[in-house]
């Protein structure tokens, strides 16, 4: 497929999916705003994957899509291998065909290998998919720096190449960065995707002691128990963002953006789309990004989560 210049930032629909993540429920109805917003705002690349909901954020998401002309939009999708079925021929042609229906589309303008679980023999099954042109760029996302590099061996093998590389990277989780993962990828030319850079809206201002997450999510029951450990980093992103007269969340964003990464932004309201494009805007100055990073130092909480592993 033709191969289209990739934006500043992408945006995520996993929490479209109610899996239970996040802890509300979303729909057509209340996400069709935010879609709308973000196509006015010329935001088009969006992440989803099958797992998300098992197939909902990608109906939803493609309810959307298939209003517009399909080059308006980058879709980046992807294989994951706990949802993989065992029976079919080529379990990631399956899974991609599968998501390919859901979101109105032949083709994928990114498609990953969502987790290193098996991974070298699915990469060698989306090898077929690859040749078929129907993927406009190779993704591996939660892989550390020797996966990768198996990975661009078998993938090189066949004259194919990683084009990007997609990993939880925060504030509060730079072991993509202090592993060489970044530096390799600059090196190689692979874009590096940073996913829950907002780590789910605990570093978005939204959330705090007083104003905890949903209690039935899993990301409250994750984030909840360190809201009090937060409270100095939060403090500290609220006094930049004071003063440069924006809202937090769109310091890690503009972070993210500065430390040479695209981010990947998790959204759910019309506000959040207007932050998104004012955060790809914002240029945060050297001594701002020491603060945040100093301040992030200080409160060395384990946000790895159940499908991560650190990067070493
Ligand atoms: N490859 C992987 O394994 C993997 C793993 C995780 C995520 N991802 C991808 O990365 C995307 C982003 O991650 P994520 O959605 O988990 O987390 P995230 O982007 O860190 O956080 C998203 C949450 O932050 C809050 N938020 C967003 N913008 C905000 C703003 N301007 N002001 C205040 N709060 C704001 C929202 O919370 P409320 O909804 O409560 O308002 C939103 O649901 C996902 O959607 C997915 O596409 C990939």
């Amino acid at each position: 497929m033709k191969l289209r210049k990739l934006p500043k930032i992408a945006l995520g629909a996993w929490a479209w999916g109610n899996d239970g993540t996040f802890g509300d429920q979303l729909n057509a109805d209340s996400l069709r705003p935010v879609f709308d917003a973000a196509v006015k705002a010329g935001l088009n690349l969006w992440d989803t994957a099958y797992a998300y909901g098992v197939g909902t954020s990608e109906k939803t998401l493609g309810e959307f899509l298939r209003t517009l002309p399909r080059d308006s939009y980058l879709i980046s999708d992807k294989f994951t291998p706990q949802c993989a079925d065992l029976n079919a021929e080529n379990a990631v042609t399956a899974m991609f065909e599968t998501s390919a229906k859901l979101l109105g589309t032949d083709e994928m303008d990114i498609y990953w290998i969502h987790n290193p679980v098996g991974a070298p023999e699915w990469t060698r099954k989306l090898i077929p998919l690859a040749k078929s042109g129907k993927i406009g760029r190779i993704g591996l996302s939660n892989h550390n720096l020797a996966e990768i590099k198996e990975a661009a061996e078998i993938l090189g093998a066949e004259g194919l190449k990683i084009a990007a590389v997609q990993n939880h990277y925060s504030l509060l989780n730079r072991s993509s960065e202090t592993s060489g993962i970044l530096d390799y990828c600059k090196e190689n030319d692979i874009t590096f995707f940073s996913y829950m850079v907002l780590e789910q809206g605990a570093l978005s201002g939204k959330y705090d002691t007083k104003h905890p997450f949903p209690e039935n999510s899993d990301r409250g029951a994750v984030y909840n128990p360190m809201l009090a450990q937060l409270e100095e980093l939060n403090a500290g992103m609220k006094e930049i963002a004071d003063r440069r007269g924006v809202s937090v969340a769109l310091l890690p964003i503009a972070w993210a953006i500065a430390k040479g990464t695209l981010p990947i932004i998790g959204v759910t309201k019309v506000y959040q789309i207007e932050d998104a494009v004012k955060g790809a805007r914002l240029e945060l100055t050297d001594e701002e990004i020491e603060t945040l990073e100093r301040l992030a130092g200080k409160t060395p909480l384990n946000v790895i989560r159940f499908w991560e592993k650190e990067m070493k």
